[in-house]
């Protein structure tokens, strides 16, 4: 039986050598009136700029008010087009327990429903325990996100409670999830 190989997706510190499909997928989020980097948007018309903003914000150099040191990953595909984004945060604050957590992703608006967000999130998961030795990890979503709710619940996320958001005012569901892959977790992806 022949081969049949798929698609290769690797976890990658955001680099210049994807800068043509980072632009292209900038312009792709505004014309589906979503941001790639609501914290860094006013960055993304310029890579090299955006990058070292990035790696300074990785470095926890003058971090802006409320956001703590976190790395940034884009998830790859065949070394040619960014699929999707995650960060990782490398310790919670009062208000990331509340809502943000540990981790965040998103995924570029036409690789949607294809497995990225749920592969991602558990890539970022692996991060979370081999570069900052966390045993577990929060993660949050609005509970009416239905897509993150379930991408967390495929990483084997515990339901811990909902609270209200202090910015949106709607519901925000917290899960723990452990960075020890079980079974049931790898079955479940
Ligand atoms: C939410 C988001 C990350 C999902 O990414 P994705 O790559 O499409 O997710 P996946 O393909 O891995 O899908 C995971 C599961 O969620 C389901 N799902 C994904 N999007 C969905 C949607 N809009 N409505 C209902 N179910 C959805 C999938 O069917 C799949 O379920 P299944 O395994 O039972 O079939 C993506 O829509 C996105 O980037 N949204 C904007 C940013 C965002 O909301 N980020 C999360 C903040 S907490």
């Amino acid at each position: 039986m022949q081969d049949c190989p798929g698609p290769s997706l690797t976890l990658q510190l955001p680099s210049l050598a994807l800068e043509e499909d980072f632009y292209r997928m900038v312009r792709e989020y505004r014309k589906a009136g979503e941001s790639y980097d609501t914290l860094l948007e006013p960055l993304l018309d310029h890579l090299p700029t955006y990058l070292r903003r990035v790696d300074q914000i990785a470095r926890g150099i003058s971090l802006p008010v409320g956001i703590v040191q976190q790395t940034l990953f884009w998830l790859v595909r065949d070394d040619k087009s960014i699929v999707a984004m995650g960060r990782l945060r490398h310790y919670l604050t009062p208000a990331l327990e509340k809502e943000g957590g540990h981790i965040g992703y998103t995924v570029r608006p036409s690789e949607r429903r294809k497995g990225y967000g749920t592969l991602l999130c558990a890539l970022l998961i692996q991060e979370a325990r081999n570069r900052l030795g966390l045993s577990r990890v929060l993660i949050t979503c609005d509970s009416d996100n239905i897509g993150s709710a379930r991408i967390i619940q495929k990483n084997g996320g515990c339901f811990e409670n909902e609270v209200i958001s202090d910015w949106s005012g709607k519901p925000v569901s917290r899960f723990w999830v452990s960075t020890t892959p079980t079974p049931s977790t790898i079955y479940r992806l």
